[in-house]
This record gives structure tokens, sequence and C-alpha cells, in this order.
């Protein structure tokens, strides 16, 4: 049984389905509404485990997932929502060991995704233009991953922040995997394909079609030779209740949030043979 431990990151569930995030350090104490709670009442209990507040309140002690850590944590850009970040990690076939670059960081909810699935062989770079995001995500991954630069924990990979405009180059070589999550992923085609490699796959998200558009327009009039479309997609994620005899779709939903564009990098050789 994995017991929990001191510097573990927990949540504490309440009757109502509140949730309080701490971070468990020996001799401190949590206070909230229903009184205080000390970190050394938990440390040492099973995950799932209940402990009762000085006021009597019992609250569940569990690790967030990676998805509630994410909705939590502190925003500096806007984020990638979870439903998305799951195709995507599937769309762009992210694996183990491999070595992706993403542009731009944000608040790092898709730089911490993938980190966790390129597993402990694997390698992320993730390029941001603006020093106070990176500092955002910087602290919101390290709070979850430990420190950025080593294989964190978790088996998750190495993390390359680099505070640089992708606008300018890359400085990378070929790699598996390249996501982009900015404004005009257009102005990146010329260094994608210099340094994805034959057969990688770059999946580029944005909110409205226009620039999907113009993405697509671009790719097939000055890449053609060198990339093939995979597709674009949107995802759409309805949650349901059931309460006693009700059983009906929630009232509100996520509705649009971003389009996602997946093209594959071929050898120039074989486009011209196709
Ligand atoms: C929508 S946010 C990314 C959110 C991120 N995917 C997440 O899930 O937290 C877009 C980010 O791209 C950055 N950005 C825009 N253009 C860039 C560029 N040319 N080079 C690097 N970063 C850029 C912005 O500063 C912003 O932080």
């Amino acid at each position: 049984m994995l017991k929990i431990k001191e510097d573990e990151l927990v949540h504490l569930i309440d009757k109502k389905g509140r949730r309080y995030q701490i971070s468990l350090k020996a001799s401190s104490s949590f206070s909230f509404s229903h009184g205080m709670i000390s970190h050394d009442d938990i440390i040492g209990l099973e995950e799932g485990s209940t402990v009762k507040s000085s006021l009597g309140e019992k609250v569940v002690v569990v690790r967030p997932t990676l998805a509630e850590y994410i909705s939590k944590m502190r925003k500096g850009s806007q984020i990638i929502y979870s439903k998305d970040i799951a195709a995507i990690l599937m769309l762009s076939d992210i694996f183990p060991g491999a070595k992706v670059l993403e542009a731009g960081t944000g608040s790092g909810a898709l730089t911490m995704a993938l980190l966790r699935a390129v597993g402990r062989d694997g390698e992320v770079v993730s390029y941001e233009r603006r020093g106070e995001f990176s500092e955002v995500a910087r602290k919101n991954i390290e709070n979850f991953f430990g420190k950025v630069g080593s294989a964190g924990k978790e088996g998750s990979g190495t993390l390359i922040l680099k505070g640089k405009d992708i606008y300018e180059g890359i400085e990378e070589e070929e790699l598996d995997r390249i996501i982009l999550d900015l404004p005009e992923p257009w102005r990146v085609l010329k260094h994608v394909e210099q340094t994805l490699r034959n057969g990688g796959i770059l999946l580029c998200y944005n909110p409205t079609v226009l620039q999907i558009y113009k993405l697509s327009r671009r790719l097939e009039l000055k890449y053609e030779r060198s990339f093939r479309v995979m597709g674009i997609y949107e995802v759409s994620m309805r949650g349901w209740e059931i309460k006693g005899r009700s059983m009906r779709p929630e009232h509100k939903m996520i509705a649009h949030t971003g389009f996602i564009f997946v093209a594959r990098k071929w050898h120039p050789a074989i486009a011209n043979s196709f």
C-alpha cells in the first residue's frame, strides 16, 4: 500500500465535495471553516482514508489526479482543457521516450500531460516568450512533478523550459513531435520542416477556424512536399448526472474550446513520387 508521505500534494474533500489542496509538511497544520487539521494526522495514512478536523468535520484524503490538479492550479494564460489534452496525447501519438517540442508553455497544463506521457526516458522542450508565464508554469509543474530539468516524480520525463520566441527558430533537431498552442502556427512551419524528423507529427491547437484555415492553406501552398494533413478535430464532452430517478445531461457544459490540427512529415523524396 502506497502510504501518504511528507512533501506530497493531497486534496481534502469535504461532505459537499469541496476540495482543499495542501502540500504536507511535518508539524504543520491546515485551517479552514471547519476547524484545523494537523498534517501529521494525514502523513502515513492510506489514500482514500478520512481524517477529522478539530471541529469534528470529516474529510477524505486523496492524491489529486493530473486533471484535478490542473483545474485548481494557478493560471497565467488560458490553459487547454483536459478533454482536449486527452485527445492531443492520442492524436499526436506521444509515446514513452519521445522527444517533444511544445510552444507556448502558457500555464503548463499541456506540458504536464506531455511530461507524464513521454515517461522517464522522454524529453519535453517548451518555448514561452513571456517570462511571467514561464514562471507560473515552472511553479505549477514543480509543485506536481518536482524539480524542472531532471526526470521528475511518478516516472515523468525531463523538462527544458526555454524563454524563447519560436517564430524566430527552433534550436533542437530530429524531434519526434511538435505541439503548438499559439496564435500564428503558420509562422513556425519553416522551422518545423527543418527540425521535425521524417515521420514525425505536428499538432496545432487553435480556437478559431480562421487560424486553422490559414494554417492549412500555408501548408498546402508552401509545404505540400513535406507534410500530409492527418485530420482536423474538435472534442465535445458532456457530463451526466444521476440523482435518484433523474438521469440527464448536466445543464452546463464546456462547449467549443479549440480545433486540433494534425499533420505528418514526409520524406520529401517520397512526396515527389506520390
Ligand atoms: C494559450 S497559451 C498556451 C497554454 C498552454 N498550452 C497550457 O495548456 O497551459 C499560449 C501561449 O503561447 C505563448 N506564445 C505566443 N506566441 C509565442 C511565440 N512566438 N513563441 C513562444 N511562445 C509564444 C503566449 O505567451 C502564451 O503563453
